[in-house]
């Protein structure tokens, strides 16, 4: 059979590691794909480095639209990134008939639903395995290996960066600003890194995962998105002593009103085996009323794992071309017109429970004073632990545990909390997780 004439657009890290995967792998990929897959075309600003790296197996260009356009073409491979000259190449590539496989988890998460409405009108395949989780399969398992289950919540590790900085800030009580620069000088991090400490780029792909799991339009800007940059290491260090791991976590769940939403540092009991994911790794739990738990772990970032999701999603639009349009999987899983459109819930309607740090005056009735607060929200304590005062100071950490509660109810005690003449400060709020049900 014909080969398949792929265009890439964008030879960095992982464009480079497509390209070798492709060619040491050629001969297995062809035996599962059925025809020949060969990158003939590459685009990138920095001509004489593109070359130096595809040689002459591919023509290489400055210009990306001569990709997009070009009658040879038939899968497009967007690795530039961004949702400015990627989405207006992309668009183009569909409005050409080319299929698209993109990494680009910004794209989808902002303009998602737009593109997946041109690429149905056109009949074209966009496949974006590498734009969650680096090389873990888990859009391919969300979509078709789970396709029995009803979704219950998804929780993931999915950014490796901050997973890393806070691996390396609680094993060696490193400072944030010096790991984030060891983070970047390994190559895991955003070029903006923004994106990564913030919490940005796991809402990125949470919203992707949540549609797909839940048949929702993409919706990040629904997400609540905070990030692990106000984390401070006396929290970690607490959190270790009730047992607890401090885990950025996306979570997605399904409740009666709607579905949540939420990327922040979690509490995650240290028995979890999610809990134990360390550096740059990725995990994301699953939840299905069939399945139960399950647990997909590997390389969330890297040249040659996440051309290992690039590559297989070649192959998957190389074994459907031949596949009418509307028997295809859909872009999200559910068919384009079952979407559904429960809600995503507001921060405030969000059920969890809390860890609270305060700093509070050591003197008779503080703790009365802070339980009736809560008591009044009834917010129910799991665990209180005073800490010993330091020589010489008068006041003391308290920390608190909650039961399930709503945050806006811990919001209201927060700030009546922070109103009592005996607590200095503001006080830390962090999210649990428990993710045994
Ligand atoms: N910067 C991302 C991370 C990698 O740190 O996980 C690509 O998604």
């Amino acid at each position: 059979m014909k080969p398949i004439n792929v265009g890439l657009l964008g030879i960095g890290t992982v464009g480079g590691g497509t390209f070798k995967v492709l060619q040491r792998n050629s001969e297995e990929i062809s035996r599962r794909a059925g025809r020949a897959i060969r990158m003939t075309m590459v685009a990138d600003k920095d001509v004489a480095r593109a070359k130096s790296i595809v040689g002459d197996a591919a023509k290489v260009t400055a210009d990306a639209n001569d990709v997009v356009t070009h009658p040879d073409i038939d899968i497009v491979v967007e690795l530039i990134g961004g949702y400015g000259i990627a989405k207006e190449l992309m668009l183009k590539a569909i409005a050409n008939g080319k299929h698209v496989v993109t990494a680009n988890k910004a794209l989808l998460a902002l303009h998602g639903n737009e593109i997946f409405t041109a690429a149905r009108a056109k009949g074209v395949m966009v496949a974006f395995e590498a734009a969650v989780g680096g090389g873990i399969p888990i859009i391919k398992s969300l979509r078709e290996g789970l396709t029995a289950n009803r979704i219950e919540w998804i929780a993931g590790i999915i950014n490796g960066t901050s997973n890393f900085i806070l691996s390396e800030m609680r094993g060696k009580g490193a400072a944030f600003a010096d790991v984030l620069k060891e983070a970047q000088r390994m190559g895991y991090a955003e070029a903006d890194p923004t994106f990564d400490i913030e919490g940005v780029d796991a809402a990125h792909k949470l919203a992707i995962m949540a549609a797909i799991g839940f048949g929702i339009p993409v919706q990040f800007e629904k997400a609540h998105v905070e990030g692990i940059s106000k984390l401070a290491q006396q929290d970690i260090r607490y959190a270790g002593e009730l047992g607890y791991r401090i885990k950025l976590l996306g979570i997605a769940k399904r409740k009666d009103a709607g579905f949540e939403l939420r990327v922040h540092p979690t509490l995650i009991p240290e028995r979890q085996l999610i809990a134990n994911v360390e550096g740059v790794m990725n995990a994301i739990l699953v939840k299905g009323d069939a399945v139960g738990q399950t647990m997909y772990y590997g390389a969330g970032a890297g040249s040659e794992p996440t051309a290992s999701a690039v590559v297989a999603d070649l192959v998957d639009v190389a074994r459907a071309l031949s596949v009418e349009p509307a028997h295809r999987v859909p872009y999200l899983a559910f068919q384009p017109d079952q979407l559904s459109d429960v809600p995503v819930l507001a921060m405030g309607e969000v059920e969890t429970s809390y860890y609270l740090r305060l700093r509070v005056a050591d003197q008779a009735g503080v703790l009365a004073d802070i339980t009736r607060i809560l008591a009044d929200q009834a917010i129910s304590i799991e665990a209180l632990v005073q800490k010993e005062p330091q020589a010489g100071e008068q006041q003391v950490d308290i920390i608190l545990l909650t039961h399930l509660t709503q945050e806006k109810k811990i919001d209201v005690a927060i700030q009546r909390i922070e109103a009592l003449p005996v607590v200095s400060g503001q006080v830390t709020r962090l999210r649990m997780e428990t993710l045994d049900k």
